[in-house]
């Protein structure tokens, strides 16, 4: 296991949204975990607040949702509490966000080096000249083939798995120490998949980063993170070694993975969840 050099603190994280009658309706339970140079991923069934969780560490929590803490620490700052310009100057140079879908994140109308090259253009001071080199240097790297041609197309000329590729080298050109990725790989084939998690991976090693994957596959959890936080209605109701996920003691994370569809049980029904159960346990 790589090493926990507290990149990112967080204790007691609540979320909320106001309900009708004025009481707030808590979707994020005071939860507490850490992430250093490693990789750690966020599992859990759906709306169990993985997505609000990311959002809460990037600033970027919808209105009316109201978020609170004991604390919420990246290196030696305290996240909480930060004004909109702090944030915009956080994100993209110390933490960045991979989202599921290209389509929703790359500007249309924006030619595909312009927009890797905008992070530089708000986050640092380097000439034209300099920027685009790092922009080519970058392409290349996330595995984009003849940068130089690709730096003056425009994203709906590209596949899914190149234009997620393109979101990747605009989110890792300032160097972040935290990539936070949300479900970065389902809207692609399964194929492409394997090949977009295994860069992601590469790149989070090489450069020292840590990494919050936030996923519902947990063959590819197992086979590529350090760790593993198990979110269930809010909660971190369980946490493990990657390595440990098919042997999981704790009955909803076994659950969660017997619940994986395979070639192997085609056709058969898969297990569902005993929520009393959990209502006993959580
Ligand atoms: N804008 C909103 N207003 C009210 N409730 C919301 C809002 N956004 C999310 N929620 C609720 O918060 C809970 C957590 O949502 P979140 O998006 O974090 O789930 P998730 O674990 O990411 O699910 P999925 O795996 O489907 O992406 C859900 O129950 C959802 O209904
Ligand atoms: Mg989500």
């Amino acid at each position: 296991m790589a090493l926990n050099d507290g990149l990112l603190d967080v204790r007691g994280l609540r979320i909320g949204f106001p309900g009708y009658d004025g009481t707030s309706v808590e979707v994020v339970k005071g939860i507490d975990f850490s992430v250093g140079t490693e990789k750690v991923a966020l599992v859990g069934e759906s709306g169990s607040g993985k997505s609000l969780t990311a959002r809460a560490l990037l600033g970027l929590i919808p209105r009316p949702a109201q978020v609170s803490a004991e604390h919420l620490r990246l290196g030696d700052s305290d996240l909480l509490g930060l004004s909109a310009r702090q944030w915009q100057a956080l994100r993209g140079t110390r933490l960045s966000l991979v989202l599921q879908d290209p389509k929703y994140s790359l500007n249309p109308v924006l030619k595909v080096g312009k927009q890797v090259e905008e992070v530089l253009v708000l986050h640092t001071r380097l000439g034209r000249r300099e920027r685009r080199e790092k922009v080519l240097e970058m392409l290349d790297a996330v595995g984009l083939p003849n940068p130089s041609a690709l730096y003056d197309t425009y994203p709906h000329e590209l596949s899914g798995g190149m234009g997620q590729r393109v979101m990747l080298a605009a989110m890792l050109i300032n160097d972040p120490r935290l990539l936070i990725a949300d479900e970065p790989t389902s809207a692609l084939d399964s194929h492409l998949r394997d090949q977009m998690l295994e860069l992601i991976m590469d790149l989070v090693e090489q450069r020292g980063m840590g990494l919050l994957l936030i996923s519902h596959d947990l063959p590819l959890v197992a086979k590529y993170c350090d760790r593993v936080l198990v979110m269930y209605r809010g909660q971190i109701v369980d946490r493990c070694h990657a390595v440990e996920l098919a042997a999981a003691s704790h009955p909803y994370t076994r659950t969660l993975w017997s619940c994986r569809p395979s070639a192997a049980s085609h056709g058969q029904l898969l297990p569902t969840l005993s929520r009393q159960l959990l209502e006993e346990i959580a």
